[in-house]
């Protein structure tokens, strides 16, 4: 059956704007609405930390889109049909195919997921004293570089920072700045320049290719590699030819193609890009490919299957190639855009505009009382888990590190994501979150601070505990029952 693209743009008899589902669900799992008091329990118990909740507590977890996405019926029904072997297997075949087809890379370096790669390329590249220019980390991507002894600069542009703006590409690099970074600090200790598509830790924020050709020019110009993230390649397209005047109505397909031939490695975490586990680097050049190959067996797997199960491997091949499909890759950022717009009209401060993976709601204007030290961003999160059930993410200074002084290194920017992955949720859903994060916000005065307890030296944010700087968390529960009165 040939399929008929809508890209979101069905229009309503009555005017109303609202994305509209262009798949149906036939496999469903049933959630769990505990009430105020139990969730209250639970995240006490979690340390105020939502990585450490069980999902008996939770009723939508919006923590991740990361291996959460929905997966297609025939991406599942590949996975019946995996030639599993140790070496050679034809499941990898595909794979390397999918990756020729939709990124134009020949060669394919299979990993576990994203972070596998991080460690790859950090070791064939990195070394003491190495800067990484960038648009923004992540946060396990700035991990793998300083473990390595390398440094990061974000060389994003003043609007990136800004919660409400109008600049649709705020992942853009600065052209002025990177190159006043290359000059500063010369190309020999400069291994390689890296793009993030759809930045996630500033909103899931894309970068034009108007931008990407400009930073291709200076890599050219100082002779420097060009590393592109694809974790969220296929958004970042959607943006591309949804918002960059030159690239409107273009085929996702070749604007995918074009970000990656501008890219001399390409790598992912398949966990994003096609709901199954598993990541990848992808190369044209021999000389990189074969700089990063034996490191593949050795902290991975075999060069054809990297750690991935070869079912996953099955539903990563067919997974990319669906990453074409704009009804397939336009359906988070069109829940994400509606939900922002709503908060927005209810005075609520969310990064604007919508990006990838998720609504970023702004945890600095959000709980302005609250001081950065007490983790402004980690006490929203828990705060709204307490009012819906509902897990986020702290992106924020919990998500970072201490300097050499031992004091916390505050966050550019103070976030709670709520996830929406792909196919996931229903509109009411998204409704029921909207509507709880709109009385948190008329009883914000209620949310207080936080403290570390338990500080892991690496990565806290996983594994921390902290705990609340007075008796809120109970106050908040107190005014939620007395106002939805079922505790629900
Ligand atoms: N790069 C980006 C841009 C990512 O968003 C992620 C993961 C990774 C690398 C690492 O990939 O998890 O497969 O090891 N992001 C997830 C998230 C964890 O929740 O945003 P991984």
């Amino acid at each position: 059956m040939e399929r008929v693209i809508n890209n979101g743009t069905v229009k309503f008899y009555n005017g109303k704007q609202i994305p509209l589902e262009m798949h149906k669900v036939r496999i469903v799992q049933s959630l769990n609405l505990v009430p105020v008091e139990r969730r209250l329990e639970a995240i006490k118990t979690a340390g105020y930390n939502t990585f450490l909740l069980g999902t008996e507590d939770i009723f939508l977890d919006m923590l991740t889109d990361s291996g959460t996405n929905a997966m297609s019926d025939n991406q599942v029904s590949k996975m019946f049909v995996a030639d599993d072997a140790y070496a050679g297997s034809q499941s990898f075949k595909k794979l390397e195919q999918s990756v020729k087809d939709v990124f134009g890379k020949k060669y394919t370096l299979p990993v576990h997921q994203g972070r596998a790669a991080e460690n790859i390329l950090s070791k064939a590249f990195i070394k003491e004293g190495s800067f990484i220019p960038m648009n923004y980390h992540f946060t396990t991507t700035l991990a793998h570089i300083e473990i390595n002894g390398g440094k990061i600069a974000e060389l994003f542009t003043p609007e990136a920072m800004r919660i409400k703006s109008s600049d649709p590409f705020k992942g853009n690099i600065d052209p002025a700045r990177l190159e006043a970074f290359i000059n500063e600090h010369g190309t020999e200790n400069i291994p390689f320049i890296r793009m993030e598509a759809s930045t996630n830790l500033i909103g899931g924020q894309p970068f034009s290719l108007k931008n990407m050709k400009e930073i291709r020019k200076i890599a050219d110009k100082y002779g420097l590699i060009l590393i592109l993230d694809a974790s969220l390649i296929g958004e970042n397209a959607y943006f591309i030819i949804n918002r960059e005047k030159e690239y409107l109505g273009k085929s996702l397909q070749s604007v995918l193609l074009e970000m990656c031939d501008l890219s001399d490695i390409v790598y992912f975490s398949a966990r994003k890009v096609t709901s199954s586990r598993g990541g990848a680097i992808c190369t044209n050049r021999d000389d990189l490919y074969s700089k990063m190959k034996h490191l593949v067996p050795l902290y991975e797997g075999f060069l054809t299957y990297g750690g991935i199960s070869i079912r996953e491997i099955e539903a990563m091949a067919q997974g990319l190639m669906e990453t074409v499909d704009p009804d397939v890759v336009s359906q988070s950022p069109l829940f994400i855009d509606y939900m922002v717009k709503e908060l927005d009209k209810l005075g609520i401060p969310v990064i604007m505009p919508g990006g990838a993976l998720g609504c970023h709601v702004d945890a600095t204007q959000f709980v302005s009382h609250v001081p950065q030290s007490q983790y402004q961003a980690a006490s929203l999160v828990s705060a709204f888990f307490i009012a819906s059930g509902i897990r986020g993410m702290e992106r924020g200074t919990m998500s970072s590190t201490r300097d050499e002084e031992g004091n916390d290194i505050f966050s550019d920017l103070e976030l709670m994501r709520l996830a929406l992955p792909r196919r996931v949720f229903t509109l009411s859903q998204v409704e029921y979150t909207i509507d709880r994060l709109n009385w948190l916000y008329h009883n914000r005065n209620l949310i207080g601070g936080l403290r570390f307890i338990e500080e892991p030296p690496v990565l806290r944010f996983f594994t921390g505990k902290l705990e609340p700087l007075s008796d809120w968390p109970e106050t908040l529960a107190e005014a939620y029952k007395k106002e939805f009165g079922n505790s629900r």
